[in-house]
């Protein structure tokens, strides 16, 4: 292998451009050129690509988003689109790439090696931590970091007002930011699609704290959760059904995405960049480099995006002794 192409591809996440960063400068150190591919499958169908080297990288580290830009791209889903995909790497000379993405970039990296036993390597980055095979993806860590730090200013009026919060936060279909950030933060309540545990017990559980001498309330919930039929509609039944309270709610949206990555995340983007790099020099493909118990370690791709990570039940025991 002696040209390797790294991309960003979906939603981004802080530390993708540390990864980005990791991959280029491996590939520098180890004599094998390093070709950045703009807009994910969209610029490889188009040949958007630039020769880089470690100076190209240099400040990037601490930046949230993409150097790269990310796209979401429906031509590489069909069959001519990956061709044509295949035939820009072919013209530009390069011979195995590293994905920096989630679940559907990676599927979309899989079925191209399946067709044209193109080598590749997975780099999860994502804020959802949804990939199985990793124990954090990366932004996860500095999308929790976000959100804690934006609930403890809700807390501050939440409290200055006795009122009750109910915070929507991202995740897709999982409560992973959720329960976590939900935990940091010392929400009340955290609702995740993973327990529905129903509207009449979120009721008698608010109104339990109300009497116990709680004067104000967090409830964090997952934007994939089913409790009702979206944020809006659970502060009506709340209001409606409990009105000692005043109720507000706060979307805190895709400001969870932005903002320069926590050193656990720039650590992990490092790491896992370096790997990527070996992993394909080795002759590995169709792997996705991940983190568990503080060791990298090579998942087939197949299995990153089949399994859905479980969530933690002792975390979310921990939660509910918290919220007594
Ligand atoms: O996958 C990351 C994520 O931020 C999810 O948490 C969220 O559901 C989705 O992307 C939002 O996508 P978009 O940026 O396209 O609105």
């Amino acid at each position: 292998i002696k040209k390797i192409g790294v991309f960003t591809s979906g939603g981004d996440s802080p530390g993708m451009n540390a990864a980005i960063r990791s991959v280029v400068r491996t590939c520098a150190y180890l004599n094998v050129e390093c070709v950045g591919i703009y807009w994910g499958y969209q610029g490889m169908i188009k040949g958007d690509f630039k020769l880089m080297n470690a100076r190209s990288v240099h400040n990037i580290i601490n930046k949230g988003g993409t150097i790269l830009k990310t796209a979401r791209c429906e031509e590489f889903r069909t069959k001519e689109g990956r061709k044509k995909a295949y035939d820009q790497l072919q013209a530009a000379g390069i011979d195995a790439f590293v994905v920096i993405g989630g679940d559907g970039s990676f599927t979309g990296a899989m079925i191209f090696n399946q067709e044209f036993g193109f080598p590749v390597i997975g780099i999860p980055g994502t804020i959802d931590n949804d990939i199985f095979g990793t124990t954090f993806t990366l932004g996860f860590d500095t999308a929790l970091n976000t959100v804690v730090e934006a609930i403890d200013k809700i807390r501050d009026t939440a409290s200055s007002h006795n009122r009750l919060f109910f915070v929507e936060v991202m995740g897709r279909d999982v409560g992973h930011i959720a329960l976590n950030a939900g935990v940091g933060a010392g929400a009340e309540e955290i609702l995740i699609p993973e327990e529905n545990l129903g509207r009449e017990r979120l009721l008698e559980s608010l109104k339990r704290s109300r009497s116990s001498g709680k004067s104000s309330s967090i409830v964090i919930v997952a934007e994939g959760d089913k409790t009702g039929k979206n944020i809006f509609e659970l502060k009506e039944y709340v209001e409606a059904n409990f009105p000692d309270y005043e109720v507000r709610v706060s979307v805190l949206g895709h400001m969870q995405r932005g903002g320069a990555p926590s050193c656990y995340d720039r650590v992990l983007a490092s790491r896992m960049g370096v790997r990527a790099v070996e992993a394909l020099l080795e002759g590995k493909t169709n792997l996705m480099v991940g983190v568990q118990d503080n060791q990298l370690i090579l998942t087939p791709i197949n299995k990153a995006i089949k399994g859905h990570t479980k969530i933690d039940k002792e975390l979310i025991r921990v939660s509910e002794i918290m919220s007594t």
